[in-house]
């Protein structure tokens, strides 16, 4: 292919490159869905221009007119390469993969190849609130296995769901969110091995949501749900989307495990029609060339999680964060500041700052927020200090 290597030594932080004029510009929903006296930390954009490689790929195809239909397999190719390289895993096969229009869809189909309408699907609750919609939707029933105190995956707990979602001999699905969205939790290989075992022993398929897998602090290793012992069955959903802000570029990858390589070769023909070819070639020079683009990106992360936990402690000492090691997301324990119903509301209304409602992520979300902290230090400090106005 041709390409030339971007030089990653010359990247700065790119959540210290715009300025609020500047991203107030965007149409996005993020700048988009409330008035322009909020600031809006809440959806999971990012406030960072786009890795160079990735705007010379998509503008070099613009100006090829390269717009048709996605061809070829180089999304997987270099996805298996950047696993093998950050994650030391080589077991991503390309043979085993297929394109999907974006990580929810590719959600469903993969339910869809393993389960039947009204069959269950089991989460880790507090979660990712179209875990419930999209599930529902596709006529699946959830449910729900709450992490525990420490945000970490309950294993009785996940048994008792397991136990409950194949009652009378149905099948059922397992959908792991992993790094986990809102908590940041990043399971370990300990932990996946034993969800393995668990899923193996009640006949659960798992279905590894691995879209946030590129943001990981620094020294954190992040383990692929497919390259434990026991997973061979399992699906995996990956994706340049969350790492290099490309939701509108609209692509993502499916990978099953060996023993699910029969399922994954069902997938109807029509879902790989759905992704954008632009956005494939997006996302492939994204890990191929924006890897420098992405470390200067987590060391910014890295940053911005020990800033708030500074303004927190200065500002809103009872509200309790416990810094996670993945994803750009603080899932924040309002519970503290009194009996406040919902604090998104109150610190929409009155500080005039967006962040999710943690009543949309499940049981557990109640009294919670998240919020979204890629975004510059000055943003994020402007941020908690009207959140802190907002319940004085
Ligand atoms: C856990 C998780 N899955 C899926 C998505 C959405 O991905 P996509 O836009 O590729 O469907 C997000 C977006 O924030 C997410 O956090």
């Amino acid at each position: 292919m041709d390409h030339t290597p971007h030089d990653a030594s010359a990247e700065a932080n790119p959540l210290r490159r715009l300025t609020l004029a500047e991203l107030r510009r965007r149409t996005s929903m993020k700048w988009r869905t409330y008035p322009d006296d909020v600031l809006p930390l809440w959806v999971a954009e990012m406030d960072v221009p786009l890795a160079e490689p990735v705007v010379r790929a998509v503008t070099d195809a613009l100006a090829r007119g390269d717009t048709g239909y996605p061809a070829g397999t180089a999304y997987a190719e270099v996805f298996a390469e950047f696993a093998r390289e950050r994650w030391g895993w080589g077991g991503l096969a390309v043979a085993r993969t297929a394109i999907v229009p974006d990580v929810m869809l590719g959600v469903v189909e993969m339910l869809k190849l393993t389960t039947g309408p009204g069959d269950a699907v089991v989460v880790n609750c507090p979660v990712y609130p179209p875990f419930y919609q999209f599930v529902g939707n596709a006529d699946r029933k959830i449910v729900e296995a709450p992490l525990d105190p420490g945000h970490r995956i309950d294993l009785t707990t996940l048994e008792a769901a397991f136990r409950t979602a194949v009652a009378g001999g149905r099948r059922a699905a397992y959908l792991l969110c992993s790094p986990h969205n809102p908590t940041g939790t990043v399971h370990t290989a300990a932990e996946l091995a034993a969800v393995a075992e668990l899923a193996a022993r009640y006949g659960v398929r798992v279905v590894a949501d691995e879209i946030h897998a590129p943001v990981v602090a620094p020294g954190t290793a992040f383990v692929p749900y497919l390259s434990v012992p026991g997973a061979a069955d399992g699906l995996s959903l990956l994706s340049a989307s969350k790492g290099w802000n490309l939701a509108g570029l609209k692509a993502a990858l499916a990978v099953a495990g060996p023993a699910a390589a029969d399922d994954l070769a069902r997938l109807p023909e029509e879902v790989g029609h759905g992704p954008s070819h632009v956005g494939v070639l997006a996302h492939t020079a994204a890990l191929r060339d924006g890897r420098g683009w992405l470390d200067a990106l987590l060391a910014g992360l890295d940053e911005n999680r020990r800033l708030l936990v500074d303004l927190l402690a200065a500002e809103l000492p009872a509200v309790r964060y416990a810094p996670a090691e993945a994803t750009y997301l603080a899932w924040l324990d309002c519970r503290g500041l009194g009996p406040v119903d919902d604090p998104a509301a109150v610190f929409l209304e009155r500080g005039r700052v967006a962040l999710s409602s943690g009543t949309d992520f499940g049981s557990g979300g109640a009294g919670h927020v998240r919020l979204n902290l890629a975004t510059s230090p000055e943003v994020l400090t402007e941020a908690v200090r009207r959140m802190a106005a907002a319940v004085a």
